[in-house]
């Protein structure tokens, strides 16, 4: 399976990582032998490598902040643009990675149906192409008989999508309701042991959670463009961000959460999403309440389901390896089926 990534920051970086330090385990156990081909950033360079490029001279120059530092080999290119890559025809699949735009998802949703009409299956980390154009690319796939998984989108490798889609198939799920950023899950965590919002952001920042701007994390948008991503996958239906009632914890103070916890309560970035609306909002749980004991910048989910009643979900939210175990995840199921038919 040769993979074209768009982006190569803490998640493309984990991938990697991943798919070097599991090579062995991966080709024995599922006979998979991926080989990353192509990588394009906006800010380290790019480079293709029909031969497949060499991980551990990635992973070092990516370090260094520039591609530059590759070395060179017969072959390899330093000039192509995503479009190039997706266009040269040795790709089986778009790894895209980039910063998530939850206005325009440009311009990874380019890429993305210019990589579908090539004949790419698609594995998104982006949240923009999912939660703003899922259903067309969905199609899009379906005509081609190719896949679009989106796992990491939604609690990094925690497995939401497949729970939903594959262990719960033929329950219809009703309502979502959940803590779906981890970023302000452990800033919230943090002050409430006694940090600055400051610090605890910056912290959040070091270790991998928060997003390229982490303005879409504390002001909401981040799990907001989750409750999209949920209605579209869970619901078929088709919301947009003005149909969610979106605020983030920048309006909660340390006293606030101070507050709350003499009182017995928690303040948690809850989101909820219904076929016909959703919301996300900073609210007090009483502690009896499990998600009030989700902690840090772990992810819950509590899905309302016809069969089965309330099934919950709760694991990693964000970060470098737990992002990229959803990719990797996504990428076997890719190889399965493909293999199966
Ligand atoms: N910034 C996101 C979060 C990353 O904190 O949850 C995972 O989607």
């Amino acid at each position: 399976m040769k993979l074209i990534l768009i982006g190569f920051g803490v998640v493309g970086q984990g991938v990697a990582e991943i798919l070097q330090s599991k090579a062995e385990q991966l080709e024995k156990r599922y006979q998979f032998a991926p080989a990353i081909i192509g990588v394009v950033t906006a800010t380290k360079g790019a480079l293709f490598q029909p031969a497949g490029l060499d991980i551990a001279a990635l992973l070092s120059a990516a370090q260094t902040g520039s591609f530059q530092h590759y070395p060179e080999s017969v072959g390899l290119r330093r000039d192509m643009t995503a479009s190039d890559m997706i266009g040269a025809g040795s790709a089986d699949v778009l790894v895209e990675l980039s910063p998530t735009d939850l206005e325009s998802a440009q311009p990874a949703l380019a890429y993305c149906r210019q990589a579908l009409d090539a004949g790419l299956h698609l594995a998104l980390a982006n949240k923009g192409p999912v939660a703003l154009d899922y259903h067309n690319l969905r199609s899009k796939a379906a005509a081609r008989g190719l896949h679009l998984r989106c796992e990491a989108t939604v609690m990094a490798g925690t497995p939401v999508m497949q729970m939903a889609e594959e262990a719960l198939a033929g329950c219809a799920i009703q309502a979502a309701r959940g803590i779906l950023n981890g970023t302000t899950n452990y800033i919230l965590t943090r002050m409430e042991e006694g940090m600055s919002y400051a610090e605890a952001l910056a912290q959040a920042q070091a270790l991998g959670y928060a997003e390229a701007d982490p303005a879409g994390d504390v002001e909401g948008w981040d799990a907001a463009g989750k409750v999209l991503i949920l209605a579209n996958a869970l619901f078929g239906s088709r919301l947009k961000m003005s149909d969610l009632d979106v605020s983030g914890i920048t309006d909660i103070s340390s006293e606030d959460i101070a507050a709350a916890k003499a009182a017995g309560q928690r303040y948690k970035l809850i989101a909820q999403a219904t076929p016909n609306g959703g919301s996300v909002k900073a609210t007090r749980l009483p502690l009896s309440d499990p998600l009030a004991s989700v902690a840090g910048s772990t992810n819950a989910i509590t899905l309302e389901t016809d069969l089965m009643g309330a099934v919950t979900l709760i694991g990693a939210g964000a970060g470098k390896l737990e992002t990229g175990s959803a990719i990797l995840s996504d990428l076997l199921a890719i190889h399965r089926i493909a293999n199966a038919t």
